[in-house]
């Protein structure tokens, strides 16, 4: 029995959700823990894209899909996804996709606080994704929050939603120069939807439990990254949640020691988007061609996502900080046609070798990445099975990336496509290629 964590170790966009989609084969039920809509996470199968910003990314291998309690969710959001998957012919319903009651509810003001709030920061944006994500958390922690539990039973909303609706329509008109928002329209518009997520909305704790007792396989879905950690990332340029491997348990409502192993994924170079410290970052030609060849736009946003080298210190802090019992390798095929590669396996401050991520952003933004060369590849690896057929070179680069990081490679994706992947060990130990 296995039961597995994915996370993302860089800075968000690792291609969670391809592997999650992959490995949720072998799986029973796929539990998101943590964050919201500012997720997008893609799955392509057999040439169709879908991209699922909180059903979790199990739902097309037909698995029992928790949203956990860690999950801040917008209602409109989830009925939309549910109403496109069931347009795509896929069921969804209660019995197969579950919303833990605990859950926070994502309100118009807190969309509406994250994008007023970002545009009176100017130049210091964070450059959130301004789906409400923060302002929600920010409730969440102050016990101003609006939980699925509160949200289903009119009479609490209603009650919740007028002793809060001062304080925010006094930030939003005297502090962010916006417009009130009217408590009347929201619970007309709410209702509608509580009235339709009530019948999923259920105690999850107690049903990953029981599975867990029956022997079930869960599958846990991280979201963001590890450096976009709320505690352990480049604070404040992050998101709100914990995105580490231990909210898995927090997040679900079960104990740390049902879970049997964490796959760390690894993009084969870097990705950020938004603002704040990168420093293998690009931005000259070769940061163009990882650009345009890996096609890095936001799943979410639609923005263009910077890119750079892959980071050896970024790396070293995601094994430790999630205790990673294996890698999955994405987007390697990216990286095909460069001559020379680099991977940075220090930071240059001051004259001295910084191995560790400073917490300082100031420090940060002022190292210099030190750099080893590797030679590249030419070959297209996008039809590799196998990991003895990859150019010598591309095995090089996915040796030297298991000795930085001290954790096997178990998967690499060599394409968009769940078929475009070389299994070298499924976590789930049923297939070992
Ligand atoms: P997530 O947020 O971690 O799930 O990642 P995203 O879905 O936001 O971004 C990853 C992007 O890369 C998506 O467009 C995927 O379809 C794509 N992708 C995933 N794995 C590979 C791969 O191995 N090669 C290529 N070329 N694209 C990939
Ligand atoms: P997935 O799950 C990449 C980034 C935003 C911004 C910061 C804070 O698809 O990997 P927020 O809206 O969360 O308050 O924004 O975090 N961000 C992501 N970047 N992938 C994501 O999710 C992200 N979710 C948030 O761009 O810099
Ligand atoms: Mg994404």
């Amino acid at each position: 029995m296995a039961n597995i964590v994915i996370i993302g170790t860089q800075w968000g966009d690792e291609g969670k959700g391809k592997i999650v989609d992959l490995l949720a084969e072998f799986a029973d039920m796929v539990v998101r823990f943590q964050g919201g809509n500012n997720a997008g996470h893609t799955m392509v199968v057999n040439g169709e894209q879908f991209i699922g910003h909180i059903v979790p990314s199990g739902i097309l291998q037909k698995k029992i899909c928790i949203v956990g309690n860690g999950v801040v969710i917008d209602p409109k959001v989830l009925l939309e996804e549910i109403d496109s998957l069931v347009s795509k012919g896929l069921p969804v319903e209660p019995e197969n996709l579950m919303v833990s009651e605990n859950a926070h509810v994502i309100m118009p003001y807190h969309k509406k606080i994250d994008i007023a709030a970002e545009s009176i920061k100017g130049i210091n944006k964070i450059g959130t994704t301004g789906r409400g994500i923060g302002p929600c958390y920010e409730d969440k922690a102050s016990r101003k929050g609006i939980r699925f539990v509160d949200f289903i039973d009119p009479e609490v909303f209603k009650e919740k939603l007028s002793s809060i609706l001062p304080e925010k329509n006094f930030i939003l008109e005297k502090y962010l120069s916006d417009k009130a928002v009217d408590a009347d329209i929201i619970i007309e518009e709410y209702s509608s939807y509580s009235k339709r997520l009530a019948p999923f909305t259920k105690n999850i704790s107690v049903i990953i439990h029981n599975a867990l007792k029956e022997g079930k396989q869960v599958l846990f879905e991280g979201a963001q990254g590890t450096h976009l950690d709320i505690d352990h990332g480049t604070y404040p340029y992050v998101t709100s949640s914990n995105t580490v491997s231990g909210n898995a348990a927090c997040g679900s409502g079960i104990g740390p020691k049902a879970i049997t192993g964490v796959i760390g994924i690894v993009k084969a170079y870097t990705t950020r988007v938004g603002a704040g410290p990168f420093p293998t970052e690009l931005i000259d030609e070769t940061g163009d061609y990882i650009q345009k060849k890996g096609a890095e736009f936001g799943a979410t946003t639609g923005r263009k996502r910077r890119c750079g080298w892959l980071d050896a210190v970024v790396l070293r802090n995601a094994a430790r900080l999630n205790g990673l019992t294996g890698l999955a390798i994405t987007k390697l095929d990216v990286l095909g046609g460069i001559k020379t590669l680099k991977i940075c396996i220090g930071y240059e401050y001051n004259g001295k070798i910084i191995e560790d991520m400073p917490a300082s952003i100031k420090l940060l933004s002022a190292c210099k990445p030190v750099y080893e060369e590797m030679p590249g590849w030419n070959e297209d690896i996008s039809g590799i099975r196998r990991v003895k057929n990859l150019p010598k070179t591309t095995r090089k680069y996915l040796k030297r990336i298991e000795e930085i990081i001290k954790a096997p490679i178990n998967i690499v994706s060599v394409g968009p496509g769940r078929d475009e992947t070389i299994v070298i060990k499924n976590p789930f130990k049923k297939l070992n290629a």
